[in-house]
Protein backbone atom coordinates (compact mmCIF):
# COMPACT_ATOMS: atom_id res chain seq x y z
CA UNK A 1 0.00 0.00 0.00
CA UNK A 2 2.26 2.58 1.02
CA UNK A 3 4.64 1.09 -1.92
CA UNK A 4 1.62 2.29 -4.31
CA UNK A 5 1.47 5.58 -2.83
CA UNK A 6 5.22 6.23 -3.21
CA UNK A 7 4.97 5.38 -6.64
CA UNK A 8 1.64 7.26 -7.26
CA UNK A 9 3.62 10.38 -5.87
CA UNK A 10 6.78 10.18 -8.24
CA UNK A 11 4.63 9.84 -11.14
CA UNK A 12 3.00 12.79 -10.00
CA UNK A 13 6.52 14.35 -9.83
CA UNK A 14 7.62 13.56 -13.21
CA UNK A 15 4.12 14.76 -14.67
CA UNK A 16 5.37 18.36 -13.43
CA UNK A 17 5.22 21.02 -16.13
CA UNK A 18 8.08 22.32 -17.61
CA UNK A 19 8.80 25.43 -17.58
CA UNK A 20 9.63 26.91 -20.99
CA UNK A 21 11.71 30.31 -20.33
CA UNK A 22 10.94 33.20 -22.06
CA UNK A 23 14.32 33.82 -23.19
CA UNK A 24 13.70 30.28 -25.17
CA UNK A 25 10.07 30.32 -26.09
CA UNK A 26 11.09 34.26 -28.26
CA UNK A 27 13.57 32.07 -30.05
CA UNK A 28 11.58 29.30 -30.54
CA UNK A 29 10.42 27.75 -34.36
CA UNK A 30 8.24 25.54 -32.57
CA UNK A 31 4.82 27.44 -33.18
CA UNK A 32 1.63 24.90 -32.59
CA UNK A 33 3.63 23.26 -29.97
CA UNK A 34 2.01 23.63 -26.34
CA UNK A 35 4.50 24.87 -24.25
CA UNK A 36 4.32 26.35 -20.63
CA UNK A 37 5.82 29.60 -19.32
CA UNK A 38 5.89 31.44 -15.36
CA UNK A 39 6.62 34.57 -15.20
CA UNK A 40 5.76 38.02 -13.48
CA UNK A 41 3.14 40.56 -14.82
CA UNK A 42 4.88 43.76 -16.63
CA UNK A 43 1.42 45.13 -18.36
CA UNK A 44 -1.80 44.08 -18.84
CA UNK A 45 -4.56 45.68 -21.70
CA UNK A 46 -7.98 44.53 -22.49
CA UNK A 47 -9.80 45.06 -25.99
CA UNK A 48 -13.43 43.86 -26.76
CA UNK A 49 -12.73 40.46 -27.08
CA UNK A 50 -8.54 39.84 -26.02
CA UNK A 51 -6.92 40.51 -23.16
CA UNK A 52 -2.95 41.18 -23.81
CA UNK A 53 -0.48 40.48 -20.80
CA UNK A 54 3.14 41.31 -21.03
CA UNK A 55 5.32 38.66 -19.69
CA UNK A 56 8.85 38.57 -18.04
CA UNK A 57 11.01 36.23 -15.98
CA UNK A 58 14.01 37.51 -16.04
CA UNK A 59 15.73 35.19 -18.35
CA UNK A 60 15.96 37.78 -20.92
CA UNK A 61 15.03 41.97 -21.19
CA UNK A 62 11.94 41.34 -23.49
CA UNK A 63 8.51 40.38 -22.53
CA UNK A 64 6.37 37.78 -24.39
CA UNK A 65 3.09 38.72 -24.97
CA UNK A 66 0.38 36.17 -23.84
CA UNK A 67 -2.74 36.52 -25.69
CA UNK A 68 -6.24 35.17 -23.94
CA UNK A 69 -9.07 35.33 -25.56
CA UNK A 70 -12.26 36.02 -23.42
CA UNK A 71 -14.11 33.53 -25.58
CA UNK A 72 -11.37 30.79 -23.82
CA UNK A 73 -10.31 32.42 -20.43
CA UNK A 74 -13.26 33.63 -18.06
CA UNK A 75 -13.00 37.32 -17.31
CA UNK A 76 -13.10 36.31 -13.26
CA UNK A 77 -9.63 34.55 -14.29
CA UNK A 78 -7.94 37.17 -15.86
CA UNK A 79 -9.46 39.87 -13.67
CA UNK A 80 -7.44 39.17 -10.47
CA UNK A 81 -4.23 39.52 -12.90
CA UNK A 82 -2.65 43.00 -11.92
CA UNK A 83 1.19 44.76 -12.68
CA UNK A 84 3.17 42.32 -10.27
CA UNK A 85 1.18 39.18 -10.18
CA UNK A 86 3.18 35.80 -10.61
CA UNK A 87 1.42 33.72 -12.97
CA UNK A 88 1.51 30.55 -15.11
CA UNK A 89 0.68 30.01 -18.87
CA UNK A 90 -0.25 27.33 -21.18
CA UNK A 91 -0.62 27.75 -24.45
CA UNK A 92 0.35 28.08 -28.35
CA UNK A 93 3.25 29.90 -30.00
CA UNK A 94 2.09 31.71 -32.90
CA UNK A 95 3.84 34.10 -35.28
CA UNK A 96 2.58 37.33 -33.80
CA UNK A 97 0.13 39.39 -35.21
CA UNK A 98 0.99 42.76 -33.54
CA UNK A 99 4.42 44.38 -34.46
CA UNK A 100 6.81 44.31 -31.77
CA UNK A 101 7.57 40.80 -31.17
CA UNK A 102 8.03 37.89 -33.53
CA UNK A 103 5.85 35.71 -31.42
CA UNK A 104 3.26 35.45 -28.83
CA UNK A 105 1.71 32.60 -26.38
CA UNK A 106 -2.18 32.08 -27.37
CA UNK A 107 -3.54 31.14 -24.18
CA UNK A 108 -5.14 27.69 -23.06
CA UNK A 109 -4.72 27.88 -19.61
CA UNK A 110 -3.64 30.49 -16.95
CA UNK A 111 -3.22 30.49 -13.45
CA UNK A 112 -2.11 32.95 -10.48
CA UNK A 113 0.54 31.59 -8.65
CA UNK A 114 1.07 34.75 -6.72
CA UNK A 115 -1.18 37.80 -6.49
CA UNK A 116 -0.24 41.46 -6.51
CA UNK A 117 -2.31 44.01 -4.57
CA UNK A 118 -2.58 46.70 -7.04
CA UNK A 119 -2.96 49.54 -4.48
CA UNK A 120 -0.10 48.38 -2.17
CA UNK A 121 2.80 47.13 -5.47
CA UNK A 122 4.82 50.04 -5.85
CA UNK A 123 6.58 49.29 -8.97
CA UNK A 124 3.42 50.74 -11.88
CA UNK A 125 3.92 50.58 -15.48
CA UNK A 126 5.10 53.58 -15.52
CA UNK A 127 9.17 55.46 -15.35
CA UNK A 128 9.85 55.38 -11.45
CA UNK A 129 13.49 57.43 -10.67
CA UNK A 130 16.71 56.02 -9.52
CA UNK A 131 16.08 56.91 -6.64
CA UNK A 132 12.84 55.90 -5.89
CA UNK A 133 13.81 52.73 -6.82
CA UNK A 134 16.92 52.20 -4.61
CA UNK A 135 14.10 52.70 -1.73
CA UNK A 136 12.21 49.80 -3.07
CA UNK A 137 15.93 47.82 -3.56
CA UNK A 138 14.09 44.36 -2.76
CA UNK A 139 11.77 44.80 -6.03
CA UNK A 140 13.67 46.66 -8.79
CA UNK A 141 14.93 43.31 -9.54
CA UNK A 142 12.18 43.23 -11.74
CA UNK A 143 12.45 46.41 -14.14
CA UNK A 144 14.21 46.65 -16.97
CA UNK A 145 17.30 48.60 -15.92
CA UNK A 146 18.02 46.01 -12.72
CA UNK A 147 17.17 43.41 -14.84
CA UNK A 148 19.56 44.11 -18.02
CA UNK A 149 22.48 45.06 -14.97
CA UNK A 150 22.07 42.12 -13.48
CA UNK A 151 22.53 39.84 -16.51
CA UNK A 152 25.48 42.20 -17.94
CA UNK A 153 26.95 42.03 -13.73
CA UNK A 154 26.85 38.05 -14.04
CA UNK A 155 28.41 38.31 -17.61
CA UNK A 156 31.10 40.24 -16.58
CA UNK A 157 32.11 38.33 -13.14
CA UNK A 158 32.24 34.84 -15.48
CA UNK A 159 34.08 36.98 -18.09
CA UNK A 160 36.41 38.00 -15.86
CA UNK A 161 37.07 34.20 -14.42
CA UNK A 162 37.34 33.13 -18.00
CA UNK A 163 39.74 35.77 -18.94
CA UNK A 164 42.30 34.80 -15.70
CA UNK A 165 41.63 30.93 -16.65
CA UNK A 166 42.01 31.12 -20.33
CA UNK A 167 45.26 32.93 -19.74
CA UNK A 168 46.69 30.41 -16.76
CA UNK A 169 46.12 32.07 -13.43
CA UNK A 170 44.85 30.64 -10.23
CA UNK A 171 41.90 32.09 -8.01
CA UNK A 172 42.43 32.80 -4.81
CA UNK A 173 40.50 32.97 -1.97
CA UNK A 174 41.98 36.13 0.24
CA UNK A 175 40.80 36.67 4.09
CA UNK A 176 37.93 38.95 4.60
CA UNK A 177 38.98 39.10 8.09
CA UNK A 178 42.13 40.54 8.54
CA UNK A 179 44.44 42.21 11.09
CA UNK A 180 46.42 44.04 8.66
CA UNK A 181 45.44 47.45 6.79
CA UNK A 182 46.57 46.58 3.27
CA UNK A 183 46.44 50.01 1.98
CA UNK A 184 48.02 51.56 5.39
CA UNK A 185 45.17 54.04 4.88
CA UNK A 186 43.63 53.28 8.17
CA UNK A 187 39.91 53.55 6.56
CA UNK A 188 38.68 49.81 7.51
CA UNK A 189 35.74 48.46 9.36
CA UNK A 190 36.61 46.88 12.83
CA UNK A 191 35.63 43.45 13.47
CA UNK A 192 34.55 42.52 16.90
CA UNK A 193 32.96 40.25 19.92
CA UNK A 194 33.22 42.49 22.59
CA UNK A 195 30.70 44.05 24.22
CA UNK A 196 30.63 47.72 23.25
CA UNK A 197 28.65 48.55 26.12
CA UNK A 198 31.24 47.26 28.56
CA UNK A 199 34.66 46.72 27.28
CA UNK A 200 36.91 45.16 28.72
CA UNK A 201 39.74 47.43 29.98
CA UNK A 202 43.67 46.96 30.37
CA UNK A 203 45.52 47.75 33.68
CA UNK A 204 46.65 51.10 31.33
CA UNK A 205 42.76 51.68 31.06
CA UNK A 206 43.23 51.05 27.01
CA UNK A 207 40.39 48.40 25.76
CA UNK A 208 41.81 44.46 26.28
CA UNK A 209 41.70 43.32 22.57
CA UNK A 210 43.28 40.15 24.46
CA UNK A 211 39.61 39.51 25.30
CA UNK A 212 38.37 40.21 21.69
CA UNK A 213 37.51 36.69 19.37
CA UNK A 214 40.77 36.79 17.59
CA UNK A 215 43.08 37.95 20.87
CA UNK A 216 43.69 41.20 18.93
CA UNK A 217 42.12 43.94 16.69
CA UNK A 218 40.62 42.81 13.66
CA UNK A 219 39.21 44.33 10.56
CA UNK A 220 37.27 44.02 7.43
CA UNK A 221 39.79 43.74 4.55
CA UNK A 222 40.56 46.60 2.27
CA UNK A 223 41.81 44.46 -0.29
CA UNK A 224 43.67 41.23 -1.12
CA UNK A 225 46.78 41.91 -2.30
CA UNK A 226 48.93 41.06 0.28
CA UNK A 227 47.57 37.88 0.69
CA UNK A 228 47.36 37.48 -3.33
CA UNK A 229 51.01 38.70 -3.62
CA UNK A 230 52.40 35.41 -1.05
CA UNK A 231 50.64 33.23 -3.55
CA UNK A 232 52.22 35.18 -6.41
CA UNK A 233 55.43 34.41 -5.03
CA UNK A 234 55.05 30.91 -5.60
CA UNK A 235 52.23 30.12 -8.35
CA UNK A 236 53.39 32.94 -10.60
CA UNK A 237 50.52 33.86 -11.64
CA UNK A 238 47.48 34.41 -9.43
CA UNK A 239 44.06 36.36 -9.08
CA UNK A 240 41.33 37.41 -6.48
CA UNK A 241 38.00 38.10 -6.98
CA UNK A 242 36.14 39.26 -3.38
CA UNK A 243 34.65 41.55 -1.32
CA UNK A 244 36.34 44.72 0.05
CA UNK A 245 35.18 47.20 2.17
CA UNK A 246 36.14 50.88 2.88
CA UNK A 247 34.83 52.76 5.80
CA UNK A 248 36.33 55.98 3.79
CA UNK A 249 33.31 58.52 4.44
CA UNK A 250 32.86 59.51 1.01
CA UNK A 251 29.42 59.99 -0.18
CA UNK A 252 29.76 60.26 -3.82
CA UNK A 253 27.95 58.75 -6.58
CA UNK A 254 31.79 56.51 -7.11
CA UNK A 255 32.26 55.21 -3.75
CA UNK A 256 31.06 52.07 -1.92
CA UNK A 257 31.45 50.94 1.61
CA UNK A 258 31.11 47.72 0.23
CA UNK A 259 32.55 47.13 -3.06
CA UNK A 260 33.74 43.76 -5.65
CA UNK A 261 37.43 43.93 -6.23
CA UNK A 262 39.24 41.82 -9.36
CA UNK A 263 42.72 41.67 -8.01
CA UNK A 264 45.57 39.97 -10.27
CA UNK A 265 49.01 39.76 -8.99
CA UNK A 266 52.08 37.98 -11.09
CA UNK A 267 55.41 37.27 -10.36
CA UNK A 268 58.34 38.47 -13.09
CA UNK A 269 55.88 41.47 -13.84
CA UNK A 270 57.42 44.81 -14.46
CA UNK A 271 54.99 47.80 -14.31
CA UNK A 272 54.74 47.53 -18.21
CA UNK A 273 53.47 44.28 -18.14
CA UNK A 274 51.18 45.15 -15.87
CA UNK A 275 49.74 47.95 -17.93
CA UNK A 276 49.74 45.55 -20.98
CA UNK A 277 47.60 42.69 -19.18
CA UNK A 278 45.12 45.60 -17.59
CA UNK A 279 44.71 47.01 -21.19
CA UNK A 280 44.35 43.38 -22.46
CA UNK A 281 41.51 42.69 -19.70
CA UNK A 282 39.12 45.98 -19.75
CA UNK A 283 39.55 45.68 -23.85
CA UNK A 284 37.94 41.53 -23.35
CA UNK A 285 35.80 42.55 -21.57
CA UNK A 286 34.00 44.95 -23.52
CA UNK A 287 34.56 43.02 -26.15
CA UNK A 288 32.65 40.16 -24.29
CA UNK A 289 29.69 42.72 -23.37
CA UNK A 290 29.35 43.53 -26.50
CA UNK A 291 28.87 39.83 -28.23
CA UNK A 292 26.88 38.20 -25.33
CA UNK A 293 24.90 41.42 -23.97
CA UNK A 294 23.70 42.81 -26.74
CA UNK A 295 19.94 42.95 -26.11
CA UNK A 296 20.88 44.42 -22.29
CA UNK A 297 23.21 46.91 -23.80
CA UNK A 298 20.75 48.35 -26.31
CA UNK A 299 18.58 48.81 -23.65
CA UNK A 300 20.83 50.49 -21.78
CA UNK A 301 21.90 52.53 -24.33
CA UNK A 302 18.22 53.57 -24.95
CA UNK A 303 17.67 54.46 -21.32
CA UNK A 304 20.69 56.90 -21.30
CA UNK A 305 19.64 58.52 -24.42
CA UNK A 306 16.20 58.91 -22.28
CA UNK A 307 17.69 60.43 -19.22
CA UNK A 308 20.25 62.92 -21.16
CA UNK A 309 18.17 64.01 -23.82
CA UNK A 310 17.64 67.54 -21.60
CA UNK A 311 21.07 67.97 -21.11
CA UNK A 312 22.94 70.42 -23.55
CA UNK A 313 24.22 68.24 -26.11
CA UNK A 314 27.89 69.02 -24.86
CA UNK A 315 26.92 68.05 -21.27
CA UNK A 316 25.73 64.58 -22.73
CA UNK A 317 27.79 61.30 -22.84
CA UNK A 318 28.27 59.28 -25.99
CA UNK A 319 26.05 56.52 -26.90
CA UNK A 320 26.97 53.66 -25.11
CA UNK A 321 27.86 50.91 -26.95
CA UNK A 322 29.59 53.89 -29.46
CA UNK A 323 31.57 54.50 -26.34
CA UNK A 324 32.30 50.71 -25.68
CA UNK A 325 33.71 50.36 -29.25
CA UNK A 326 35.56 53.71 -28.90
CA UNK A 327 37.48 52.60 -26.20
CA UNK A 328 38.20 48.94 -27.19
CA UNK A 329 39.51 50.91 -30.43
CA UNK A 330 41.60 53.22 -28.71
CA UNK A 331 45.04 52.33 -27.56
CA UNK A 332 45.47 53.50 -24.10
CA UNK A 333 47.61 56.40 -23.49
CA UNK A 334 50.75 55.85 -21.30
CA UNK A 335 51.91 59.00 -19.50
CA UNK A 336 53.32 60.02 -15.96
CA UNK A 337 51.91 61.53 -13.41
CA UNK A 338 54.89 64.31 -13.84
CA UNK A 339 53.34 64.61 -17.58
CA UNK A 340 49.97 64.97 -16.38
CA UNK A 341 50.36 67.79 -14.08
CA UNK A 342 51.88 69.67 -16.34
CA UNK A 343 49.25 68.89 -18.78
CA UNK A 344 46.67 70.00 -15.93
CA UNK A 345 48.19 72.93 -15.00
CA UNK A 346 48.74 74.99 -18.05
CA UNK A 347 45.24 73.62 -19.19
CA UNK A 348 42.46 76.88 -20.03
CA UNK A 349 40.10 75.03 -17.28
CA UNK A 350 42.81 75.41 -14.58
CA UNK A 351 43.92 78.73 -15.29
CA UNK A 352 40.26 80.17 -15.60
CA UNK A 353 39.59 78.49 -12.66
CA UNK A 354 37.25 75.67 -13.35
CA UNK A 355 38.54 73.04 -11.42
CA UNK A 356 37.25 72.66 -7.91
CA UNK A 357 41.02 71.99 -6.56
CA UNK A 358 43.26 74.08 -8.50
CA UNK A 359 46.27 72.24 -9.71
CA UNK A 360 49.29 74.47 -8.55
CA UNK A 361 52.01 71.81 -8.20
CA UNK A 362 53.61 68.59 -8.00
CA UNK A 363 52.87 66.48 -5.57
CA UNK A 364 49.18 67.47 -5.54
CA UNK A 365 47.02 64.05 -5.41
CA UNK A 366 44.58 64.34 -8.29
CA UNK A 367 41.13 64.42 -7.99
CA UNK A 368 38.24 62.75 -10.37
CA UNK A 369 37.89 66.10 -12.30
CA UNK A 370 41.24 65.83 -13.35
CA UNK A 371 41.43 62.47 -13.77
CA UNK A 372 38.47 63.08 -16.01
CA UNK A 373 39.80 65.74 -17.82
CA UNK A 374 42.22 64.40 -18.83
CA UNK A 375 40.40 61.55 -20.31
CA UNK A 376 37.66 63.29 -22.04
CA UNK A 377 38.87 66.65 -22.69
CA UNK A 378 42.41 66.52 -22.98
CA UNK A 379 43.16 62.97 -24.56
CA UNK A 380 39.49 62.27 -25.15
CA UNK A 381 40.47 58.48 -24.69
CA UNK A 382 41.26 56.12 -21.43
CA UNK A 383 44.95 57.33 -19.65
CA UNK A 384 47.60 55.13 -18.10
CA UNK A 385 49.06 57.43 -15.45
CA UNK A 386 52.39 55.77 -14.07
CA UNK A 387 55.02 56.94 -11.69
CA UNK A 388 53.00 58.90 -9.09
CA UNK A 389 54.90 60.99 -5.91
CA UNK A 390 55.29 58.12 -3.55
CA UNK A 391 53.86 60.24 -0.37
CA UNK A 392 50.27 59.60 -1.77
CA UNK A 393 50.62 55.89 -2.80
CA UNK A 394 50.54 53.33 -0.52
CA UNK A 395 54.27 51.91 0.73
CA UNK A 396 54.35 48.67 -1.10
CA UNK A 397 54.86 50.20 -4.17
CA UNK A 398 58.43 50.19 -6.29
CA UNK A 399 60.55 53.19 -5.39
CA UNK A 400 61.76 54.76 -8.61
CA UNK A 401 65.66 55.41 -9.11
CA UNK A 402 64.63 59.15 -8.66
CA UNK A 403 63.84 58.92 -4.85
CA UNK A 404 60.68 60.43 -5.19
CA UNK A 405 58.00 58.77 -7.46
CA UNK A 406 56.66 55.13 -7.36
CA UNK A 407 55.83 52.89 -9.99
CA UNK A 408 52.31 53.20 -9.46
CA UNK A 409 50.02 53.18 -12.78
CA UNK A 410 46.32 54.05 -12.41
CA UNK A 411 43.97 53.82 -15.34
CA UNK A 412 41.34 56.39 -16.03
CA UNK A 413 38.40 56.03 -17.61
CA UNK A 414 35.61 58.34 -19.50
CA UNK A 415 32.60 59.29 -17.18
CA UNK A 416 34.59 57.53 -14.12
CA UNK A 417 38.27 58.46 -13.57
CA UNK A 418 40.41 55.80 -11.90
CA UNK A 419 38.84 52.20 -12.40
CA UNK A 420 42.22 50.71 -11.93
CA UNK A 421 44.71 51.44 -9.06
CA UNK A 422 47.67 49.07 -9.10
CA UNK A 423 51.90 49.22 -9.42
CA UNK A 424 55.01 47.25 -9.31
CA UNK A 425 56.05 45.66 -5.89
CA UNK A 426 58.97 46.69 -3.57
CA UNK A 427 60.85 43.25 -3.96
CA UNK A 428 63.97 44.80 -1.91
CA UNK A 429 63.58 43.82 2.05
CA UNK A 430 65.38 46.96 3.03
CA UNK A 431 63.42 49.26 1.05
CA UNK A 432 60.39 47.71 1.63
CA UNK A 433 61.28 47.98 5.18
CA UNK A 434 62.32 51.56 5.21
CA UNK A 435 59.13 52.85 3.53
CA UNK A 436 57.19 50.77 6.39
CA UNK A 437 58.62 52.48 8.66
CA UNK A 438 58.71 56.21 7.42
CA UNK A 439 54.61 55.42 6.67
CA UNK A 440 54.31 54.38 10.33
CA UNK A 441 53.13 50.88 9.16
CA UNK A 442 53.46 48.20 12.03
CA UNK A 443 56.13 46.08 10.12
CA UNK A 444 55.69 43.32 13.17
CA UNK A 445 52.69 42.38 12.85
CA UNK A 446 53.50 42.13 8.91
CA UNK A 447 56.75 40.14 9.73
CA UNK A 448 54.99 37.28 6.97
CA UNK A 449 54.48 39.59 4.33
CA UNK A 450 58.33 41.06 4.23
CA UNK A 451 59.32 37.40 5.18
CA UNK A 452 58.84 36.69 1.37
CA UNK A 453 61.18 39.21 0.33
CA UNK A 454 63.61 37.65 2.43
CA UNK A 455 63.31 34.00 0.39
CA UNK A 456 63.17 33.72 -3.06
CA UNK A 457 61.61 37.38 -3.66
CA UNK A 458 61.54 38.83 -7.57
CA UNK A 459 60.06 41.64 -9.15
CA UNK A 460 56.14 41.42 -9.34
CA UNK A 461 52.94 43.65 -10.05
CA UNK A 462 49.90 43.28 -10.12
CA UNK A 463 46.14 45.93 -9.88
CA UNK A 464 43.18 46.27 -8.31
CA UNK A 465 39.50 46.42 -10.48
CA UNK A 466 37.00 48.02 -9.03
CA UNK A 467 33.55 45.74 -10.22
CA UNK A 468 30.88 48.23 -9.75
CA UNK A 469 33.18 51.15 -11.98
CA UNK A 470 33.79 48.97 -14.39
CA UNK A 471 29.84 48.24 -13.66
CA UNK A 472 29.56 52.01 -14.19
CA UNK A 473 31.20 52.13 -17.37
CA UNK A 474 29.57 49.38 -19.59
CA UNK A 475 25.66 49.99 -18.27
CA UNK A 476 26.49 53.74 -19.10
CA UNK A 477 24.60 53.93 -15.21
CA UNK A 478 25.59 57.06 -13.32
CA UNK A 479 25.58 56.42 -9.91
CA UNK A 480 27.18 52.89 -8.51
CA UNK A 481 24.11 52.94 -6.35
CA UNK A 482 22.23 51.60 -8.97
CA UNK A 483 25.14 49.41 -10.34
CA UNK A 484 25.49 46.57 -7.55
CA UNK A 485 22.35 45.15 -6.03
CA UNK A 486 22.72 46.31 -2.50
CA UNK A 487 24.38 49.36 -1.96
CA UNK A 488 26.26 50.18 0.94
CA UNK A 489 26.92 54.04 1.76
CA UNK A 490 27.48 55.87 4.69
CA UNK A 491 24.12 56.03 6.64
CA UNK A 492 22.62 53.48 4.68
CA UNK A 493 22.62 49.87 5.25
CA UNK A 494 18.97 48.73 4.10
CA UNK A 495 17.94 45.26 2.66
O1 LIG B 1 43.33 52.01 -5.86
P1 LIG B 1 42.91 51.01 -4.83
O2 LIG B 1 42.71 51.48 -3.45
O3 LIG B 1 44.00 49.85 -4.90
C1 LIG B 1 44.10 48.76 -4.08
O4 LIG B 1 43.31 48.44 -3.25
C2 LIG B 1 45.26 47.88 -4.43
N1 LIG B 1 45.50 46.99 -3.30
C3 LIG B 1 44.96 47.13 -5.70
C4 LIG B 1 46.09 46.24 -6.13
O5 LIG B 1 47.10 46.75 -6.56
N2 LIG B 1 45.94 44.95 -6.03
O6 LIG B 1 41.56 50.30 -5.30
C5 LIG B 1 41.51 49.62 -6.54
C6 LIG B 1 40.24 49.99 -7.29
C7 LIG B 1 40.11 51.46 -7.64
O7 LIG B 1 40.82 51.77 -8.80
C8 LIG B 1 38.62 51.60 -7.82
O8 LIG B 1 38.22 51.12 -9.09
C9 LIG B 1 38.07 50.64 -6.79
O9 LIG B 1 39.10 49.72 -6.48
N3 LIG B 1 37.67 51.33 -5.56
C10 LIG B 1 36.39 51.53 -5.20
N4 LIG B 1 35.24 51.20 -5.80
C11 LIG B 1 34.10 51.53 -5.17
N5 LIG B 1 34.04 52.15 -3.99
C12 LIG B 1 35.18 52.49 -3.33
N6 LIG B 1 35.11 53.07 -2.12
C13 LIG B 1 36.43 52.18 -3.94
N7 LIG B 1 37.71 52.35 -3.58
C14 LIG B 1 38.45 51.81 -4.58
MG1 LIG C 1 43.62 54.00 -6.08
Amino acid sequence: MIFCFFAYKLSLNRQKVKRTEIRQALLSEEFEKEITVMGWIRTKRASKNVVFIALNDGSVIHNLQLVADLGKIPEHVLSPMHTGAAIKATGKLVPSAGSGQRVELSVENIEMLGDANPNEYPLQPKKHSLEFLREKAHLRFRTNTFGAITRLRHAMIFAIHKFFNDKGFYNIHTPIITTSDAEGAGEMFQVTTLDLENLPKTQDAIVDYKKDFFGKPANLTVSGQLEAELAALALSKVYTFGPTFRAENSNTSRHLAEFWMIEPEVAFFDIHDNMDLAEEMLKYLIRYALEFCADDLAFLSKRLIEEEKNKKAEDRSMELIEKLNFVLESPFIRISYTEAVDILKNSNHNKKGRFVYPVESWGVDLQSEHERYLVEKHFKKPVILTDYPKDIKAFYMKLNEDGKTVRAMDVLFPGIGEIIGGSQREEDYDKLMQRMMEMHIPHQQMWWYLETRKFGTVPHAGYGLGFERLMLFMSGMNNIRDVIPFPRTPLNCEF
